[in-house]
């Protein structure tokens, strides 16, 4: 087994990302309750323990504390912002409340040498986020660095390798933190940054065979890079203990359920429902124009059908769902077993309220591209992980105003072309989104000598970070020409083809 890195988690916004760190430094971590006990930490071998920051203050009473006994288990500890001040407060110095809140970018200065800042130069821009400070440092701790605000913003105790910074060095805002923290796991816990992805994958496993045990699992495949992965390593965990459902709700692209299909029941032989419920979504929709109302009413039928076909499977105990830590809202301010919400607007295929299932999220504490890589591991290939983000109510939201049979039909088609010659162009990977849009307007067209009267399509491509804004994106005009002539030549029905040109803000990526 690898050497591990035991992060105690004091309900700090930040707790994953320093777990991501420890990753991206090719060392395995795992984020553990505050007030897991030293016994077990050592049992477990931990080569270190990090200390996470917290909304708490030492002074308040009832704040989380550690056990004591981590202080005696002979082996280092890194405390981050409230992590160093439980650190000065436990060992006997002393923590005041600070006058200055210190918050955003500061200056670390340092002289002499430490083993944490190996490697570096005098100042460093820091990232603050902390109101409490110490005043009084506990026996045999010496300050290392200080800010403007703080004579003890970097301090450590060399003898018991106990460190502790009021900054946080796991932030992209501490530009040298990656390498702070890099001294901390190679130089100071003697970690050496063997662990893998297939690591990862074999934990896992066994962290799934261990809570499924024997029981069933049902999980929603869309086809997505999330839920894709999901059931790719609950698969490996449990074969056919795992079920995916897969829902065919009439407002999928083109071959969509042929290719989930293909992939999953085929190549990897999972266990696989389809349900195809494409003329109940249609008929619910039927006349539907209000995209508030779509969504509502595609996400309810989803629901119910999904809900019909697990009870059709039989005794299933567990849902499995591919949630990834950005999609996790921590409700619970200090966590230990934080309870988790779903963001309202990823809904559609949220957990049925009366299903009573538990929930089984093996990516939790993965960000998107760990997952890619997971699903790389995973044997999952380039197309399925780099796949734009398609959204749950699928064309409902891509066909503007009513939506029927033809309509969608149409659409799937266009929208092949434009993902085909994306893809012929070497532009797919480079763009956030590309799809198309029906519009519910006729033009008038001339095709030979005959007058037309048909359907517009628009073309939506964007890039993004995060979806949050994006920008129209600047496809060369050869390939839109290819696009536009191929569409209004091959799809019937079509007769004008126009490009979006509106960022986000104030227009959004969907049209709907
Ligand atoms: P907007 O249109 O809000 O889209 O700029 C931002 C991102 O979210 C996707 N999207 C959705 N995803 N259910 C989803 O699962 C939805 O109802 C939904 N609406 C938009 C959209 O494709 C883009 O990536």
């Amino acid at each position: 087994m690898n050497q591990k890195i035991a992060v105690l988690d004091f309900g700090s916004q930040y707790t994953q990302v320093i777990a991501r760190r420890i990753r991206e430094c090719s060392v395995y971590s795992e984020i553990m309750p505050f007030n897991t006990k030293a016994d077990v930490l050592k049992k477990q071998g931990v080569c270190g323990i990090i200390l996470s920051g917290g909304p708490a203050s030492v002074l308040a009473k009832g704040s989380p504390r550690p056990d004591r006994k981590i202080f005696e288990l002979g082996v280092p500890v890194l405390g981050i912002c409230y992590g160093l001040q439980l650190m000065g407060h436990m060992l006997g110095g002393k923590i005041v409340s600070s006058k200055q809140r210190e918050y955003g970018f500061g200056k670390l200065s340092f002289k002499g040498s430490s083993e944490l800042l190996k490697g570096l130069e005098s100042p460093l821009q820091v990232w603050n986020s902390h109101g409490d400070k110490i005043e009084k440092l506990p026996e045999g701790f010496k300050p290392v660095g200080t800010t403007e605000n703080s004579a003890y913003a970097l301090i450590e105790d060399k003898k018991r390798r106990f460190y502790g910074m009021q900054f946080h060095p796991e932030v992209a805002h501490t530009p040298r933190g990656m390498d702070i923290i890099k001294n901390f796991l190679y130089g100071i816990c003697g970690c050496t940054g063997d662990w893998t992805m297939s690591d990862y994958v074999d934990r896992a496993v066994l962290k799934i065979r261990e809570t499924v045990g024997d029981k069933k699992v049902i999980l929603g495949l869309s086809g997505g890079v999330d839920s894709s992965v999901a059931a790719a390593l609950i698969h490996r965990a449990i074969g056919d203990q795992l079920t995916c459902v897969f829902v065919d709700n009439g407002l999928l692209r083109k071959d969509e359920r042929k290719k989930v299909e293909d992939l999953f029941k085929n190549n990897f032989k999972m266990r696989m429902k389809t349900v195809r419920a494409e003329k109940l979504f249609l008929s619910k929709l039927a006349g539907v124009k209000d995209p508030e109302r779509k969504r509502k009413i595609i996400g309810k039928t989803f629901i119910e059908v999904f809900d019909k076909a697990v009870k059709s499977i039989g005794k299933v105990d567990f849902l499995a769902q591919g949630t990834l830590y950005p999609d996790v809202i921590e409700s619970v301010p200090i966590a230990g077993n934080p309870a988790s919400l779903i963001k309202s607007h990823h809904n559609v295929g949220g957990l049925p309220k009366n299903m009573k299932l538990k929930l089984l999220e093996p990516l939790r504490e993965l960000f998107k591209d760990e997952v890619r890589a997971l699903g790389k591991e995973l044997g999952l290939s380039k197309e399925v992980l780099w796949r734009h983000p398609f959204p749950g109510p699928g064309l409902g939201v891509r066909v503007v105003g009513d939506i029927t049979k033809k309509r969608c039909d149409i659409l799937r088609e266009a929208d092949a072309i434009l993902l085909e010659e994306m893809k012929a162009s070497g532009l797919y990977y480079n763009v956030w989104q590309a799809f198309a849009v029906f519009l519910p307007v006729k033009t008038v067209g001339v095709m030979g000598d005959e007058r037309t009267y048909d359907n517009v399509i628009a073309l939506r491509i964007v890039e993004s970070q995060d979806a949050m804004t994006a920008d129209w994106a600047h496809i060369p005009h050869d390939v839109l020409a290819k696009i536009s002539s191929r569409i209004i030549n091959e799809v019937k029905g079509v007769n004008r083809v126009c490009l979006d040109i509106s960022s986000k803000p104030p227009a959004t990526i969907e049209w709907e």
